[in-house]
């Protein structure tokens, strides 16, 4: 039961960050989201979920921003006085193989993806450990588990996540909070929306299921193991890729 806890879900708008906000908020959770440009979307969600009596406040600003991420959870910790749960789930993409990457390109990855996951534990974590409970959920890839030859930035990016996970559980596990990894597949969402269809289909052709994933199928991995009853999963990373080979 996630009834009343409270939730933060970066990159909360859209894909797998906004379904995995609504099944949060759905099932009981007081829901803060984290976005950076779509005010439209956010404004959407809110409304959406308040007409059904669910609760979600968006916070605008960037998880690569120390101080953005420190006032926010200042903020929520006042509001709400503990935070139960946090998805680290923004993440962007510039992908190319190693000797074509650029600087800029690799920075902007990596101070996204890494940095905001970084910056959101580093905050959060005091709070939890005082609480005694918490439950961290990084969102990975394929690519940090598997190695995807023209996703270097991305897939070091997630892999260090990876890292970052597996430590911070063997330190703070024994202090009452859970942390894992999720890495899904390839998931239909504006991320892959440029992704030319050649690559796609090859992608598909070297999966079990012959599909490519949907953004619920991540929400409800992350519903179960947001989920605190009896639970024993911590320092694992679980991929959801439809059985995907290579
Ligand atoms: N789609 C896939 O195939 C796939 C596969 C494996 C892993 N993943 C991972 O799953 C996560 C979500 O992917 P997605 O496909 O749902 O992405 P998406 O559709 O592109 O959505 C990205 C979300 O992150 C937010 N965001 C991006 N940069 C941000 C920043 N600097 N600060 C705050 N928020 C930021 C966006 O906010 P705005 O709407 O305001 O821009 C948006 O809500 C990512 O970490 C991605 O790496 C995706």
């Amino acid at each position: 039961m996630i009834k009343d806890k409270v939730a933060v879900v970066t990159g909360a708008t859209r894909g797998i960050g906004k379904e995995v906000a609504v099944k949060l908020a759905t099932n009981g959770a007081k829901v803060i989201g984290i976005y950076a440009r779509s005010d439209k979307t956010a404004n959407e969600i809110k409304d959406e979920l308040s007409e059904k009596g669910h609760e979600i406040t968006f916070y605008k600003g960037l998880v690569n921003d120390k101080e953005f991420v420190r006032t926010t959870i200042e903020e929520v910790i006042s509001q709400y006085g503990k935070i139960d749960i946090l998805v680290n789930n923004a993440g962007i993409n510039r992908d190319n193989f190693i000797f074509q990457t650029v600087e800029e390109d690799w920075n902007d990855v990596f101070q996204t993806n890494f940095g905001g996951t970084y910056h959101f534990c580093n905050e959060v974590i005091p709070y939890m450990v005082e609480q005694k409970s918490g439950n961290i959920i990084n969102m990975v890839s394929v690519s940090a588990v598997n190695g995807r030859e023209a996703q270097t930035n991305y897939g070091c990016s997630k892999g260090a996540i990876v890292g970052l996970t597996r430590m911070l559980s063997r330190i703070y596990s024994p202090h009452g909070l859970r942390i894992n990894a999720v890495a899904p597949g390839m998931i239909e969402t504006e991320m892959i929306q440029h992704v030319p269809d050649k690559k796609l289909n090859n992608f598909v052709h070297h999966t079990n299921t012959q599909s490519l994933g949907q953004a619920k199928q991540v929400a409800n991995t992350v519903l179960f193991l947001a989920q605190d009853e009896d639970s024993y999963f911590t320092n694992t990373v679980f991929k959801l890729d439809g059985g995907f080979l290579r």
